[in-house]
C-alpha cells in the first residue's frame, strides 16, 4: 500500500487541524475488464478494482460540523453543518463529491440526526480524467468513512455505493450508472466482479496466475464526454422503449433481428452494442475463471470493435493504441478502450511474459495526438473499500511501471 498517501493526508490534517486524525479508511478506483455502457441499462459488467485510492483520515467531532481539506488542492477548508441543507457549490468541484454523499446519508430513515461532525482531509492518487473512477472512489470513501459511525453502521458496501451513485447522478449531475461504485465498494484482491447491475449480485472472478492487467492512459483529453454520454443512454432508453421493456437487459440478438425494423438505425447500433456486450460478459467471465486468456482476447477484440463501430465512443488514436497492443501480444491475450469512452484508457489482459512487449510497442509507436507518450501502469486486482489498516500488503500490488515520458 502506498502509506505514503495516508502520511500525506495526515499531514494535511494536522496541519488543517492541529490534532492527529483517529480513523483512516480508503476506497479504490478501477478498471473495466468487458462490459462498457452496460451498467446503466441494468446489465452485465466485469471491473476489478485496482491500487489507486483515495484515502481520507478523519477525526470525530462534539458538534455536528463536517471541516474537510483535500490535500491536492489549495489549503481552503469546506464547513458544512449536518444541521442545515447541503447545497451544491459552484467551486470547487471535490466538495460537491463529499457533501452529495453526506446529503445521500443524512436522509436515511434510520439516521434521525445522529451522525456526528467530523474533520476530514482527503488525499487520492487514482489519474484523473483518465476513466479510472477518481471520482466514484471519493464519494465510496466517504461513505466508508461514515460507516464507521454507530449511526451508519448498517450500511452494506452495496447500499454505500448507491449512496455514492446516487450523490453523483442528483447532486453532482452526472447520470452515471452504479458500476465504478460498486467495484470500489466490493473489489476483492486478485480477482474481477461479475456484477448484475440489475440484481446487484456480486460475483468475484480470479484473475488467472500470471496474467497482468496492462491499463495505458493513452493521454488523449476527452472532450464532451458528459454530453456523448447522456445522448447514448438516451438513445438506449429510446430502445428499451421500442422493444417494450424497461431495460435492454431484456433484449437478445434474436429481438434485435426480428423487432429491429422501424427503429431509427443510429439506436439500433446502439442497441446491438448493448446487447452483444452482455452477452460478452457472460462469456467473458466463464473464459477468465477457466483461466483462458486467448478467449478473452477474442471477446475484448469484439468488444472494442462493437464500440467503436456501433456505439461509436472510440476515437482514432485510442484505436491504434489497441492496435498496437494487440500485434504485440497477439492471440496471447486481450485488448481494449475502456470506461465512458472517447479517450482515457486502455486495458490489456495479457501473460505477465509479454508485458515488457507491449510497453515497448506503446513507447516505440504511439504518440497522442499531442505528441504525448503513454503511462503504462501493471497492476493486480485490489481490495475494495475499506479501514486503510485492512488494505495493508500483501493486498495492494499496483505496480507502476516506468513511465514513457
Ligand atoms: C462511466 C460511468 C459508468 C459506466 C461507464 C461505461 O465510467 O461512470 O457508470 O457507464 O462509463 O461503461
Amino acid at each position: 500500500m502506498s502509506d505514503s498517501l495516508t502520511a500525506r493526508a495526515a499531514d494535511v490534517f494536522l496541519a488543517a487541524f492541529g490534532q492527529p486524525p483517529t480513523v483512516k479508511v480508503q476506497a479504490p478506483g478501477r478498471v473495466n475488464l468487458i462490459g462498457e455502457h452496460t451498467d446503466y441499462n441494468d446489465g452485465l459488467v466485469l471491473p476489478c478494482a485496482i491500487g489507486y485510492r483515495t484515502v481520507i483520515v478523519a477525526r470525530e467531532r462534539d458538534d455536528r460540523l463536517l471541516r474537510v481539506v483535500a490535500a491536492d488542492y489549495d489549503d481552503a477548508v469546506d464547513t458544512v453543518s449536518l444541521d442545515a441543507p447541503i447545497e451544491r457549490l459552484a467551486a470547487p468541484m471535490w466538495a460537491n463529491y463529499v457533501r452529495g454523499v453526506v446529503r445521500e446519508l443524512l436522509a436515511r430513515e434510520s439516521v434521525h440526526g445522529a451522525a456526528r461532525g467530523m474533520d476530514l482531509a482527503i488525499a487520492g492518487d487514482v489519474p484523473q480524467g483518465a476513466g479510472l473512477s477518481s471520482s466514484a472512489s471519493l464519494s465510496v470513501a466517504v461513505c466508508t468513512l461514515f460507516a464507521t459511525q454507530p449511526a451508519f453502521q448498517d450500511l452494506t458496501p452495496i447500499e454505500g455505493a448507491l449512496v455514492a451513485q446516487r450523490a453523483e447522478n442528483d447532486f453532482v449531475g452526472c447520470k452515471c450508472g452504479n458500476m465504478d461504485q460498486i467495484s470500489s465498494a466490493c473489489g476483492v484482491a486478485d480477482h474481477a466482479l461479475m456484477i448484475d447491475c440489475r440484481s446487484l449480485d456480486v460475483r468475484p472472478v480470479p484473475i488467472p496466475e500470471g496474467a497482468a492487467i496492462m491499463i495505458v492512459e493513452s493521454h488523449i483529453t476527452r472532450g464532451l464526454v458528459d454530453s456523448a454520454y447522456n445522448t447514448r443512454r438516451e438513445q438506449c432508453e429510446a430502445a428499451a422503449r421500442h422493444f417494450g421493456v424497461s431495460a435492454l437487459r431484456d433484449v437478445d440478438l434474436a429481438d434485435l433481428q426480428l423487432l429491429g425494423t422501424g427503429l431509427d438505425p443510429v439506436v439500433l447500433q446502439r442497441a446491438r452494442h448493448v446487447v452483444s456486450e452482455n452477452a460478452r460478459v457472460k462469456a467473458a467471465a466463464l473464459a477468465l475463471a477457466a483461466g483462458d486468456l486467448a478467449r478473452m482476447g477474442v471477446l475484448m477484440a469484439e468488444s472494442h470493435v462493437s464500440m467503436r463501430d456501433d456505439f461509436e465512443i472510440t476515437v482514432p488514436a485510442i484505436d491504434h493504441l489497441v492496435e498496437i497492443i494487440k500485434s504485440a501480444i497477439g492471440e496471447a491475450g486481450g485488448v481494449r478502450m475502456t470506461g465512458g469512452g472517447f479517450g482515457g484508457c486502455v486495458v490489456a489482459l495479457v501473460p505477465e511474459s509479454l508485458v515488457d512487449a507491449a510497453r515497448l510497442a506503446v513507447a516505440r509507436d504511439y504518440r497522442a495526438p499531442n505528441g504525448e507518450l503513454a503511462t503504462v501502469h501493471v497492476c493486480r486486482a485490489a481490495a475494495g473499500a475499506g479501514p486503510v489498516e485492512a488494505a495493508s500488503p500483501p493486498r495492494q500490488h499496483l505496480t507502476a511501471s516506468p513511465a514513457f515520458h
